[in-house]
């Protein structure tokens, strides 16, 4: 089987690989035998990849130019490109309107939410359309574009109206995207991560991270950024999958 449907041999652009969810999936994928990874991020400050089949590159998903040098040097390096998976993005705590300080808000906060989640994964995912579809197809397949959500999409939390927006647009990306690509045999697909343990809660106190583990149904606990990872290596390798959103939460419905 080629790289289209299995890690074996396969060539992948990871955003957000420096860090969380993203750098479990290229740790995940190296070790699993893909024949090269682009780890894409706008910070590399202590990331260090051990293994030469990692092509780390600083850049924005946000930026046209530094997002097709990437693709440039993915091609140049590896020779072809047969899975993204979209796992860059930003979060913020704002109500949409601050009764205590009598202040909205902020449109560029809200904004800069929208460009780096929403648009930052439209942006890659164009981009690498062009270099996927010029895979020779096999079995009708060329390659598979994964986005990261997240169940904010569906139960947005109080102060979440940036996020769960951004991420929303995600889910609704995925099937026209889906319906785009499907006569040229590229996937879509879009995973909804509930709460797992990545720097983005490893900066929050041990009481917080106990109490927010402990709204997880079941396991009762946060997810580890292998098993998020996993989900990516199925998603890769089950070619009827597309067009579809899944939750990877342990049964978690946000509260309030
Ligand atoms: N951790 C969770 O519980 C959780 C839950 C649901 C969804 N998610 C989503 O999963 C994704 C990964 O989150 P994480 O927890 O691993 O966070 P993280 O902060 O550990 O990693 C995010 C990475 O994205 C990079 N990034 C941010 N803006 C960028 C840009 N413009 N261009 C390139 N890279 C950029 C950061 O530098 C960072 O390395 C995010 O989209 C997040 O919204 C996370």
């Amino acid at each position: 089987m080629s790289g289209i449907q299995s890690i074996k041999g396969m060539v992948a652009l990871v955003t957000g690989g420096a860090s969380g969810l993203g750098r479990g999936v290229v740790d995940r994928l190296i070790r699993e035998g893909a024949k090269g990874v682009v780890a894409l991020d706008r910070n590399h400050e202590g990331s260090k990849y051990n293994d030469p089949n990692v092509l780390p590159i600083t850049a924005s998903v946000t930026e046209e130019e530094e997002v097709k040098k990437a693709l440039d040097a993915c091609k140049e390096k590896f020779g072809r490109l047969d899975a993204v998976v979209n796992c860059a993005g930003v979060g913020i705590a704002r109500r949409t309107y601050d009764f205590r300080k009598n202040l909205a808000h902020s449109m560029d906060e809200f904004q800069l939410v929208i460009e780096i989640n929403l648009v930052g994964s439209f942006n890659v995912s164009r981009l690498a359309a062009g270099l996927i579809g010029a895979n020779e197809p096999v079995n009708g397949l060329r390659g598979v574009i994964i986005n990261t959500a997240s169940v904010a999409a569906f139960d947005g939390q109080i102060g979440q109206i940036a996020y769960s927006a951004s991420k929303g647009g995600i889910v609704s990306m995925t099937l026209p995207m889906a319906r785009d690509f499907a006569p040229h045999g590229i996937r879509v697909m879009t995973i909804a991560p509930g709460l797992f343990d990545t720097p983005l809660l490893a900066a929050l106190p041990e009481p917080a991270r106990k109490a927010l583990a402990a709204t997880v149904p079941c396991p009762a606990r946060l997810g580890h950024v292998d098993e998020y990872a996993h989900l990516v290596q199925s998603i890769i390798e089950n070619p009827m999958l597309n067009g579809e959103v899944i939750r990877l939460d342990g049964a978690l419905r946000m509260q309030p």
